[in-house]
């Protein structure tokens, strides 16, 4: 073994990759339990890569054959269940762990000066995440696929001048049709996964280039001891590989509920119209996307329509995303950390959460008068958090920062 390492590293220096980025790769000692989900969202990337090669092994990519081809993964294939269930809560699951994983990102200020690019990457894995998980909704040709994905692509048919080109160009037909199946099923299973894999990638490589922060926000580069190993930095192995294992083990366990238990979690993870077979005829009395998209959509049903154009609230959805990418250069705090922020950064974190998650409650339900004002008002705060950001951060009175991570 000695000998072929010897070998090997005589070529391509493989010792030098791993000390890089494990053994002597020094991260912060005091991550919490916030800095469990980026290893956890490779575990479920890597999930639903694995299970998605081998359900594609029996699905069929038709008008007429998808619907039925996942029943037959369901009923016929050994195990086609599991491995639909795997990949179905899945995708479920990597928003919870994304979202939470965006959370820590704000309440630490993670995305400030020297992270800024790690930030992009990640609101950019973020955006085909959205784009990945929306084309493979389609492809199991349920109701809630047809109409959904009807819903979402006459969006595009509401900007002005090229939409309806444009809506056109996406279906590949006049309606959603076998063609625009298929070309899902090519940019889910091929195209969008290796971007994914590309940005992680690039991801991780820009948080190695500046190393981790951490719930103070303190740069533990400060201090270092006579060989240069930061004084509150630990080797990231085998000291977080073993801790991210506590973390993956739980993870799995809560995961395998799921699968084995709820696997439609309500409604939830696969919603009921999606046991019906798509029909271009008959529209489903309430039509909801899945519940990661729901707060956006809240967003979009809340903007009022001009001239019967629903352009504003495509607008509006559209700025929702993209305000999170300028985030870095919104919050003019002299600290990271929410720890050291002053009440207003407290306040506005907190209304933000909970406007965010009431607009995905809204986003699932049919909407009413009281529901339209209250997703109004939520949408109002959801931007307020970001636009009055440059003022809040810099004008309230920040806590010392301590010299060095505390526990
Ligand atoms: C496939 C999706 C993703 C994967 C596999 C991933 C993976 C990781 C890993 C392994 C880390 C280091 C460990 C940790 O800090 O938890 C990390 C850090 C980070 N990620 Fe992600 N990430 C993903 C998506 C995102 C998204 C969507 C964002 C935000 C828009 C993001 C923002 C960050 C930031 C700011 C850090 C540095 C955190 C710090 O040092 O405090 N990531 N990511």
């Amino acid at each position: 073994m000695s000998k072929l390492n010897n070998w090997i590293n005589e070529r391509m220096s493989v010792n030098r990759v791993v000390e890089d980025h494990l053994t002597k790769y020094y991260a912060p000692k005091n991550f919490n339990f916030f800095y469990f989900f980026g290893s956890l969202a490779m575990l479920v990337l890597v999930n639903q890569i694995v299970t998605g090669i081998w359900l594609t092994m029996s699905y069929e990519p038709s008008g007429d054959g998808a619907f039925a081809s996942i029943e037959y993964i369901m009923r016929d294939v050994e195990y086609g269940w599991l491995l639909r269930y795997m990949h179905s809560t899945g995708a479920s699951a990597f928003f919870v762990v994304i979202y939470l994983h965006m959370l820590r990102g704000i309440m630490y200020g993670s995305y400030q000066k020297p992270r800024e690019l790690i930030w992009l990457f990640g609101m950019t894995i973020y955006l085909v995440l959205m784009a990945e998980a929306f084309m493979g909704y389609l492809l199991p040709w349920g109701q809630m696929s047809y109409w959904g994905a009807q819903v979402i692509i006459s969006l595009f048919g509401a900007i002005p001048f090229i939409g309806p080109d444009l809506q056109q160009w996406i279906r590949g037909d006049y309606l959603i049709s076998g063609i625009t199946l298929n070309r899902f099923f090519a940019l889910h299973v091929v195209a969008l996964p290796i971007v994914l894999l590309g940005l992680v990638v690039l991801h991780i490589i820009a948080l190695h280039e500046v190393g981790s922060n951490n719930p103070d926000g303190v740069d533990i580069k400060k201090h270092k001891d006579e060989n240069g190993k930061p004084l509150d930095g630990i080797a990231f192995h085998p000291y977080y590989t073993v801790k991210d294992i506590v973390g993956v083990v739980v993870f799995l366990f809560v995961f395998c509920i799921v699968v084995f238990f709820f696997p439609e979690m309500g409604g939830f993870f696969l919603e009921k119209p999606n046991f019906e077979i798509a029909n271009q005829l008959k529209t489903p009395v309430h039509i909801a996307p899945v519940w990661y998209f729901t707060p956006f959509y809240a967003i979009l049903r809340a903007v009022p329509a001009i001239g019967g154009s629903a352009f504003p609230g495509v607008v509006a959805m559209g700025a929702a995303i993209a305000v999170l990418f300028v985030l870095p250069w919104l919050d003019r705090s002299p600290v990271r950390s929410i720890r050291y922020k002053g009440w207003m950064s407290k306040v506005a974190l907190v209304v933000f959460c909970i406007s965010f998650v009431i607009l995905g409650i809204l986003g699932a339900i049919p909407g009413n008068d009281t529901r339209t004002l209250i997703s109004q008002i939520c949408t109002v705060l959801y931007f307020a958090f970001f636009i009055l950001m440059p003022f809040y951060s810099s004008m309230e009175k920040t806590k010392p920062v301590p010299e060095r991570v505390t526990g």
